[in-house]
């Protein structure tokens, strides 16, 4: 089946090996997931069930973390909406990874973005929802000392002075080519991919001398940092390395959990009574009926609630597993394997919500303002 992956769209079941190979990235083999595990100890649930699966240059910047060169580094989110429980998937990779390796942390809210991207929405609208999203990613846990939300029209001076070096190098025909803009995108549109190429060098640019810098994100936005690995060489910075994450599928059959596609997602400001309503209707892998389901069992590879459990919810391997075998041979049905979710799903949201009441006293020790 036909699937399209660009960082504002995504449609259809994704290959993830077609996608490697179209996108020209690296599978996390074992021998990195062993020089991570040397490193730090362990290896996070979501290296080793391979939803973090691919990246650039992640050798690089572990040969050097060994050698005393420290990286850091930087994710983001496009304030539209409330986060959904996509969103959170890199977010709280890369919290783990700073802590790990005590480094530091850049975290972009792009307003700008989304009102450029997004018709219905005013300049307004998406730099309030900045704010609300920042105390989502704080609500997580980051580290106030290590960690830095930029909202772009915020840190529009500093920002704005170092992405003009970024878009004198890049031709419209090559941004064209990456984003398949049209002679109808507005202007802006086309400029943006360098506002998101600025905090992989800002590190840089403020120590006055290169800092290797790693990205977690989901697998959409790998196209802008495409554009920024060819760039940055050019103004004599190093080239981004990335790690990149599957999407969590969305609640209905194929897709993925998008918040422009609000039947599709969880938001974190959610109720548990909408969660439960929610993965009440989530596509399932259960049989037709119970005695169907009691003989045959379950499909968890394409059960929506179970693949929640896998991506998120559910860190514990052995328990995961009892889970999906019980499910396959039809041990646990489908409501049960919903309800599980749901549990798992509102007792996170539970404490998320107490985080993100504390997040506003907190807001003005992560923001940075020119
Ligand atoms: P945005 O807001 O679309 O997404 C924020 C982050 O979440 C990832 N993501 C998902 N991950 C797992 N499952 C999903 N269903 C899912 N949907 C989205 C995205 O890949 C992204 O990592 N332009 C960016 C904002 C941005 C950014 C960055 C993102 C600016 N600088 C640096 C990552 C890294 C955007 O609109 O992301």
């Amino acid at each position: 089946m036909a699937f399209k992956v660009t960082p504002w769209e995504v449609e259809g079941d994704i290959d993830y090996e077609k996608l490697i190979k179209k996108f020209g990235l690296d599978l996390i083999e074992d021998n990195i997931l062993k020089k991570i595990k040397d490193i730090t100890g362990d290896n996070h649930f979501m290296l080793q069930r391979k939803i973090f699966f691919a990246h650039r240059d992640l050798d690089f910047i572990l040969k050097e973390y060994k050698k005393g060169n420290k990286f850091y580094l930087y994710t983001g989110r496009g304030p539209s909406e409330n986060l959904h429980l996509g969103h959170l998937m890199p977010l709280k990779f890369t919290k783990y990874i700073q802590e790990k390796f005590g480094v530091k942390c850049y975290i972009q809210l792009t307003d700008d973005e989304k009102f450029l991207f997004k018709d219905k929405l005013s300049l307004e609208d998406t730099k309030k929802m900045a704010y609300e999203n920042a105390l989502d990613i704080i609500a997580l846990g980051f580290n106030k000392k290590n960690t830095k939300i930029i909202i772009d029209t915020e840190y529009a001076k500093t920002l704005y002075n170092h992405a003009i070096k970024v878009a004198k190098k890049i031709t419209f025909s090559t941004a064209k080519a990456v984003f398949g803009f049209k002679n109808s995108s507005n202007i802006g549109q086309i400029f943006y991919t360098s506002m998101q190429a600025v905090p992989a060098f800002l590190e840089s640019e403020k120590k006055g001398k290169n800092i290797p810098c790693l990205i977690p994100h989901g697998v959409d936005q790998d196209p802008h940092f495409r554009v920024s690995r060819d760039v940055l060489p050019k103004l004599g910075y190093m080239k981004p390395a990335s790690i990149q994450c599957k999407l969590m599928p969305g609640l209905l059959e194929g897709g993925k959990m998008s918040a422009s596609v609000p039947k599709s997602a969880i938001f974190t400001t959610d109720s548990p009574k909408q969660v439960q309503d929610k993965i009440q209707n989530a596509f399932s892998g259960g049989k037709e009926t119970l005695k169907e389901h009691r003989e045959k069992g379950g499909n968890p590879d394409i059960d929506i609630p179970f693949q929640y459990l896998k991506f998120f919810f559910e860190p514990d391997n052995k328990r995961l597993k009892k889970i999906e075998e019980d499910y396959r041979e039809g041990k646990i049905l489908t409501g049960e394997l919903k309800q599980i979710t749901v549990e798992k799903i509102n007792n996170f949201l539970e404490k998320h919500r107490k985080e993100r009441e504390k997040a506003k006293k907190k807001l003005d020790n992560f923001l940075l303002k020119d």
